[in-house]
């Protein structure tokens, strides 16, 4: 297939408007969207073609209750590494969706996965997980095709959102994602606009 210039116009309005959403209307997802991304996940690359990551919704409210108390506990945590000036600005920040996103999706990676059968990863392991980000991403992108806000929550001790789902051993988790309708959109983002955190061009040298 010939990608043409409106694919190339599309795609750049993709980019530039998939930002980060913690801000969700609660209205719920038609079951098409929950199809659409779990089917992008599909198209993502992956070391040795070893695709390991898994999904699990976390759709039950205990364990949505459960994921709450645990990002609170971790977020007052984090705060506590700041001065006193930065942590003001640190726990006036809204850092995650997770009492309004309709859709949530805690994303692992099988670090005892055998497909792919090792190819790829023997002098960097990291490979899996990074293979689980760039389906994250390709979900990121999706969803904002289909005018979707996705944020990605990382304030999380791993081991309890494990503990929680009941997931095998094996499983790292590697995002936790929460999906809706934004209550507002923007080009920018919020960490920039908030004054957190400025955006800057990316560090490309040739040597
Ligand atoms: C690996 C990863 C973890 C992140 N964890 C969080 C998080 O816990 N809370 C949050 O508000 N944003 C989180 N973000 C979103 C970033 O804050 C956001 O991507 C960054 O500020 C740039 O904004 P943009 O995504 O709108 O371009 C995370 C993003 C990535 C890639």
């Amino acid at each position: 297939m010939k990608l043409t210039q409106p694919h190339r116009d599309a795609l750049a309005d993709i980019l530039q408007w998939r930002r980060d959403v913690r801000h969700f209307r609660p209205d719920q997802l038609p079951d098409r969207i929950r199809d659409t991304l779990q089917k992008s996940m599909d198209f993502a690359p992956s070391v040795g073609n070893a695709r390991p990551w898994r999904v699990i919704e976390v759709a039950s409210q205990n364990a949505r209750k459960a994921i709450i108390a645990n990002f609170e506990s971790a977020n007052a945590d984090a705060a506590d590494i700041y001065t006193p000036d930065r942590r003001e600005n640190y726990v006036a920040l809204k850092l995650a969706g997770l009492q309004e996103a309709p859709l949530q999706l805690a994303v692992f990676t099988d670090l005892a996965v055998e497909a792919g059968h090792g190819l790829g990863r023997q002098s960097m392991p990291e490979m899996l997980q990074y293979s689980t980000v760039t389906a994250i991403h390709t979900l990121w992108l999706t969803a904002r095709a289909e005018n979707i806000g996705v944020g990605w929550v990382s304030i999380l001790d791993p081991a309890v959102v494990c503990d929680v789902l009941a997931v095998p051993d094996t499983w790292m988790l590697t995002g936790y994602l929460c999906i809706g309708y934004a209550a507002e959109e923007d080009d920018t983002p919020l960490l920039d606009r908030n004054g957190w955190q400025a955006n800057s061009a990316t560090r490309w040298e040739r040597r």
